[in-house]
């Protein structure tokens, strides 16, 4: 590097690393109050949504901004219903994969493909762009369903109407009706992931839309993004972390090591909340719970005692991830499915994210805080050594 000098910058512009505390954006959708620890859909306490309405009331929530009557709502979960089954060429796509394909990379091609034989949404009115999330969030299940039953060597089923759509996706996952139980669960997960504010995967799926492209490329910078293990990958790390311990006797030495390390424990802190996320708690009751019945506590077991000494020693909080993955274990899924779960209910907070962005759009185009070297002396390639 010849001549040359570092680019003086104006420092008074405000860099936070990591984005943390930036606002970017006005939003109606969510609030999430990390210092106290609660969560708002729409203006409704997370509390209240779990405990008393269905996934596909939330996604009526998120989307229409309003909760629905109950013709609305029957309407809506037919319409969902009725859009769950995959295109021909979706599936051919799916049969394709090599092997090794994880169900995030499958669900990641197959809402790409998705996009081929289906009309455009951005650049359309906003009345046309919500029947399409919704073709979107009914696709979701069915993907990660079709490959789970795929990569098996089973053959994808159609879903039932007579179902709701947490059931529905046990069933095209299954090919059995789930239990009460197993449909109940399932919802209040969905219910929980469905939406959180400008997180990661939301910020990218708003950052698409602000360019004018399209609602699958939304959709599929939104699953590319949510992959992480900093973000909807932590619930597949938090299993693996479970697996490696093994034994509940083993968590103090575990942590402790982990901790002297520096190293970081799967589902515990968050960016915003400080204190417990309350979607956790809700969570930890139905684990405890669904343990319970299946006379399989080893896992719930281990989990709280982490919980404890995270607290005690590091005063950091489960995040929702961190009891979900015992959900997921307890269902039988295996371990590379925990992230789609995520994705799926996920897909109702990124639709309306993607309406709400593209209802008073802007480029999102921020800037850097250029450090390297300006005015360097160039140097033709023959004379570079
Ligand atoms: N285990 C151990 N220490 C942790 C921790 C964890 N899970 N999460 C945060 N910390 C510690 C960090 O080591 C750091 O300590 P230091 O200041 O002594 O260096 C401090 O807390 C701040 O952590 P940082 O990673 O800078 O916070 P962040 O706001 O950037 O990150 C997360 C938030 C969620 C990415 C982070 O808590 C994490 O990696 N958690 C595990 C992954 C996870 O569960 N993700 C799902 C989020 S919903």
């Amino acid at each position: 590097m010849k001549g040359g000098v570092m680019a003086e910058v104006a420092k008074e512009e405000v860099f936070k690393k990591g984005l943390e505390g930036v606002v970017a954006g006005d939003s109606s959708i969510c609030s999430v109050q990390g210092d106290v620890g609660k969560l708002y859909y729409r203006g409704y306490s997370i509390g209240d949504l779990a405990a008393n309405c269905s996934f596909e009331e939330v996604t009526y929530l998120l989307l229409y901004t309003r909760l629905p009557t109950k013709q609305e709502l029957k309407a809506f979960r037919k319409t969902l219903v009725g859009q769950m089954k995959l295109p021909k060429h979706v599936l051919a796509v799916l049969k394709k994969l090599p092997k090794e394909t994880t169900p995030m990379e499958a669900l990641r091609t197959g809402i790409s493909a998705l996009s081929v034989k289906e009309p455009e949404a951005l650049g359309r009115p906003v009345e046309e762009q919500l029947p399409i999330c919704v073709n979107l969030i009914a696709k979701f299940p069915a993907v990660v369903a079709a490959y789970h039953r795929i990569r098996n060597g089973q053959k994808p089923v159609s879903p039932k109407k007579s179902m709701g759509y947490a059931a529905n996706f046990l069933y095209l996952l299954n090919g059995r009706a789930p239990t009460p139980e197993e449909e109940s669960v399932v919802d209040a997960d969905f219910v929980l992931h469905a939406e959180h504010s400008f997180n990661a995967s939301t910020f990218a799926v708003r950052v698409t839309v602000s360019t004018l492209s399209d609602m699958y490329s939304a959709m599929t910078t939104g699953i590319g993004v949510l992959k992480g293990p900093l973000h909807g990958g932590a619930a597949q790390e938090v299993m693996v972390m479970l697996e490696k311990i093994d034994n509940p006797d083993k968590v103090d030495s575990f942590v402790r090591d982990a901790l002297v390390k520096h190293e970081k424990i799967m589902g515990i802190g968050h960016r915003i909340y400080k204190v417990y996320d309350p979607r956790a708690k809700i969570i930890k009751a139905r684990v405890e719970a669904l343990s319970r019945q299946k006379g399989d506590t080893r896992w719930y077991t281990m989990l709280v005692k982490i919980e404890e000494i995270m607290a005690r020693e590091k005063h950091l909080y489960p995040n929702v991830d961190f009891y979900s993955a015992v959900v997921y274990k307890l269902l039988g899924l295996p371990i590379d499915m925990y992230s789609p779960m995520f994705a799926i209910a996920r897909s109702a907070g990124w639709s309306a994210h993607a309406v709400e962005q593209y209802s008073d759009n802007r480029l999102i185009r921020p800037v850097d805080h250029y450090v390297g070297p300006i005015d360097l002396q160039f140097v033709p390639i023959n004379e570079r050594h």
